[in-house]
Formats: C-alpha cells, sequence, structure tokens
C-alpha cells in the first residue's frame, strides 16, 4: 500500500520523517534502520540529533545499515558516506557506531565488498524495519541506476553523468574530476525486503520523476518504480516535489 504525505515545504517534510523514523524506535528500541545520504535526508537527521538531544530519543540499541559508499574513498574522506552519516547524525547520538554499517569504500575488489556486504546485511540485520530512501533525478534508489535488470544483490555501480553531475553540484566543490565514477550499492532486493519503506522527494526538480516513478509503469529503467510493487510504502515530500496526479494516488 502507499501512502502519500504532502508537506508545505523541506523543513516540514524532514520533521515528518524524523517523527516516523523516532516513531518506529520507540516502538522497538533495537529496531534496524535503513539509512540514505544526499541532501535530502539532512534536515531529517537534524531533526532526530533535536529530539534525541531533548531526550525524547534513546539510539542505544538501533542498528543501521548504509545503502551505499563511494568507490575509492575512506570513511574519513569528507565526501565518503560513513563521513557523511557521523558527522549528520551518528556523533551526535548515543549510537554504538560498531552497530552502523556502511558498504566498504576501499575494499578494492568489488566481487569481494559486494559479497562481504551480502553476508553482513544477512547477518546483522536480515531485514530492515524501516528503509529510507530519497529519489535520484534519473529515478535511482541507493545508486542502483537505470538498467535493462532490477539488480537484487549488492553491486559495483558506474555512475551515470547525471548522478555526477548532481553530486559535484553538492558536493566535491562543483569539481566534476574529483567525483567517484563508481560506488557500491545495496541491491534492490534488500531495500524490498524491509518491512516499511520510506522515500523522501522535495523540491521542484524531483517532481517528474516522482511521477514516473509512481503513476509510470514498474521498469528497471527507473529503478523507484518498483516500489510500486511493496506492501507498505509512505512517499513524504512537498508540494514542489508532489505533483496532484501523485497526490491523489495515496487518497
Ligand atoms: P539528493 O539525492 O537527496 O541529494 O537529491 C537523492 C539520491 O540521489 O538518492
Amino acid at each position: 500500500m502507499l501512502q502519500v504525505v504532502c508537506k508545505k515545504d523541506y523543513e516540514e517534510a524532514s520533521r515528518a520523517a524524523a517523527d516516523l523514523i523516532a516513531a518506529q524506535i520507540l516502538l522497538k528500541p533495537d529496531c534496524k534502520i535503513g539509512l540514505a545520504t544526499g541532501s535530502t535526508p539532512v534536515g531529517a537527521y537534524a531533526e532526530l540529533v533535536r529530539k534525541y538531544e531533548a531526550g525524547e530519543l534513546d539510539f542505544s540499541k538501533v542498528t543501521t545499515a548504509n545503502l551505499d559508499e563511494y568507490k575509492g574513498l575512506p570513511g574519513t574522506h569528507d565526501q565518503s558516506y560513513r563521513y557523511f552519516m557521523d558527522s549528520n547524525l551518528f556523533d551526535h547520538v548515543n549510537i554504538d557506531k560498531s552497530r552502523t554499517f556502511v558498504p566498504n569504500g576501499v575494499e578494492e575488489d568489488a566481487v569481494k565488498a559486494c559479497k562481504d556486504y551480502d553476508e553482513l546485511l544477512d547477518r546483522e540485520i536480515g531485514a530492515f524495519d524501516i528503509q529510507l530512501l530519497g529519489i535520484g533525478g534519473d529515478g535511482h534508489i541507493g545508486f542502483n541506476e537505470p538498467a535493462d535488470a532490477f539488480c537484487v544483490n549488492t553491486q559495483c555501480i558506474k555512475l551515470e553523468e547525471q548522478t555526477i553531475r548532481d553530486n559535484a553540484r553538492l558536493f566535491f566543490n562543483g569539481n566534476l574530476d574529483e567525483v567517484p565514477k563508481e560506488a557500491y550499492t545495496m541491491g534492490i532486493g534488500f531495500i524490498m525486503r524491509s518491512r516499511k519503506i520510506l522515500i523522501m522527494a522535495t523540491g521542484p526538480k524531483k517532481r517528474d520523476i516522482v511521477e514516473k516513478a509512481f503513476c509510470g509503469p514498474v521498469t528497471p529503467w527507473v529503478p523507484a518504480s518498483i516500489l510500486q510493487l511493496h506492501p507498505d510504502v509512505v512517499l513524504l515530500g512537498d508540494e514542489a516535489a508532489i505533483s496532484e496526479k501523485v497526490r491523489a494516488l495515496g487518497k
């Protein structure tokens, strides 16, 4: 079932996303949460930190695993996703960092890196209670880019030009040459195993792709469209990203 939640703006959407994640932690303190990076969830993480500082949340039993990591970047690199997670969330709450997992960006053997992450996900997570997702301008989830088939397992992916440009705009000081061209990403199979999926989309640039993903056909050329087949999805966005047509789906 798809629930569409359309908030006025980014701030309200971020608060609503944090409320949903907080509710999951309150209901099940040892829950397993799938986390995303990118610009979209930054506000939600800030709100989770605020809730923790206000004494409303306890992360001590929570386990997390992230969707992806750039190949070649160590966790100490300020553009790595491990660094992003530490600086936006983990360093500011009482989570046990040994229970926070991110693919190993410095493993050069891609086959081994992917196998290791899949084994870790099976062993430590099994299935997420909730998975937080953003959506790429080309419809990617995690770094699962458009392709002729949905990729089930963790894979090493060659990033699309649009993704590299999007990432250079937001990170890497706009320098295209510095953006890694490959990344490790959790497969769509593990994402779909999550009991609940919370996908966030904010801002006018996401409007068309959100409509394609949720109103168009299910196709690996729009990876997020597979979420139409998941039994419990919350699409949470703002008025700029969620068109009338998409809003009507959740009514
Ligand atoms: P963004 O990226 O949050 O920076 O827009 C989303 C994504 O690529 O998944």
